[in-house]
């Protein structure tokens, strides 16, 4: 599998080595990893104003097309946990566009055994942020946006799979849950978040694409017909700090620094190639730091943007010894929250326990979206009814 994969890699490189618009495809939730480059034509709208998708007052701005594996009762439970989770967001975001999902249960291969479920954005596009720096924001987000002139969005927004061979319990069935059973609603909802954008970029695939061991992150390496033109994040690194020695240094501020290991439009023969450049760079311990950081307790932060419903610093999940590319950083710290009405995104999800019972325990909050989730899902851009203009991003062809 993993040999397939850097074959997949550098055959697209070759096919669209000269394509003007990039964005980045996701085709497997299960492996982010796995994206490919494809080229995005501008759309120019002929009416954002109007916003002809908006229809204000619907209780569900979420379409979820299911390809259920399973019988016919099951999959009827799933579709009703879907459409309550899409209601749930619906209520605390002010979404304009409807978010189209596609969603599949089925049985997991072995390797993915312990994954209860797994989304990401079909599609991320590069924006250009409030502080001018390029960033990728998955469609979900930009749609809602309404640009003017935007690069064209895949028909999904959202790929979502959900493992059919857990035992899952159902509020609909009116039992008591059993030890072993996972809620599937609290799944569904901490995974259509991952989809709508929290997702740190900053992961290890700069090695462990070409089989070597980690020594450091980075966000996403613009490799684009085999050139390399600059390290890219995600808009959720924006407001991402690391604290080394008790001070609090953006991560743009380590991304910019690792822009600088190789000039840009450097051509290259093959990924290892890069990989061993970047490495060999001045720069790469800046990489080493945000691995240090991101493998010790509390020493990342994601800072709100101002007057969001949190203003304070929120920690991500970064007490994992090894670095886990799922896991560490795109959650919120499982110490420190679990037990806080923002539960909905630590990494794990406990067995015999119900969404219920999580908003209970977290202080009865009136959604189980959290204020510190809400207030980072505004940060990145979305509009909410006390935080109903976000900051937004601009889009310039290339
Ligand atoms: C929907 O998801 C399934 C499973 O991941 C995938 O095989 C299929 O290609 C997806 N459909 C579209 C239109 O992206
Ligand atoms: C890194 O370089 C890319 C390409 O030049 C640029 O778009 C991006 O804004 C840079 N990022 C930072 C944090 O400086
Ligand atoms: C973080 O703290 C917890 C509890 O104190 C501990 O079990 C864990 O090993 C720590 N993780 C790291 C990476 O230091
Ligand atoms: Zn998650």
């Amino acid at each position: 599998m993993k040999f397939q994969l850097s074959c997949i890699l550098a055959f697209t490189h070759f096919l669209i080595a000269f394509a003007a618009n990039p964005c980045i495809d996701y085709p497997d939730p299960l492996n982010p990893a796995r994206f490919e480059f494809t080229d995005c034509p501008n759309i120019i709208e002929d009416d954002t104003e109007d916003l002809p998708n908006v229809e204000r007052g619907i209780q569900n701005f979420f379409h979820v097309d299911i390809n259920c594996y399973s019988n016919a009762i099951l999959c009827k439970k799933i579709k009703k946990a879907f459409d309550d989770a899409g209601k749930e967001i619906s209520k605390v975001l002010k979404l304009k566009k409807k978010i189209y999902v596609n969603a599949t249960f089925e049985s997991l291969s072995f390797s993915e055994r312990n994954t209860l479920g797994s989304t990401y954005p079909t599609r991320s596009v590069f924006l250009i942020s409030d502080d001018k720096i390029t960033r990728l924001y998955p469609q979900a987000l930009a749609k809602q946006f309404s640009l003017k002139t935007h690069p064209e969005y895949n028909k999904y927004d959202i790929n979502s799979r959900f493992n059919a061979d857990f035992s899952w319990w159902f509020k609909a069935d009116n039992k008591k849950i059993k030890p072993y059973q996972y809620d599937f609603s609290v799944v569904v909802l901490h995974e259509l978040i991952h989809g709508l954008g929290f997702i740190s970029s900053w992961d290890n695939s700069l090695e462990t694409d070409v089989y070597q061991y980690t020594t450091g992150l980075t966000p996403y390496y613009y490799f684009y017909g085999n050139k390399f033109d600059g390290f890219i994040e995600n808009i959720f690194d924006r407001y991402l700090k690391v604290i080394e020695n008790k001070k609090k240094i953006p991560s743009s501020y380590y991304t910019a620094q690792l822009n600088k290991s190789i000039p840009p439009m450097t051509p290259f023969y093959t990924r290892l190639e890069f990989t061993n450049k970047v490495k060999s760079s001045p720069q790469w311990k800046y990489a080493k730091l945000v691995l240090k950081a991101a493998t010790t307790n509390n020493s990342i932060v994601f800072t709100p943007a101002k007057r969001t419903s949190w203003n304070q610093d929120i920690y991500l999940e970064t007490s994992l010894k090894y670095f886990d590319a799922g896991s560490s950083i795109s959650h919120v710290s499982q110490l420190k929250y679990r037990k806080t009405s923002d539960f909905i995104m630590t990494w794990q999800q406990f067995p015999g326990q119900t969404l219920e019972y999580f908003i209970q325990r977290g202080g009865n909050y009136k959604s189980p979206i959290g204020p510190r989730i809400i207030s980072i899902l505004e940060s990145i851009g979305y509009a909410t009814d006390t935080h109903p203009n976000p900051v937004k991003p601009t889009f310039h062809n290339h």
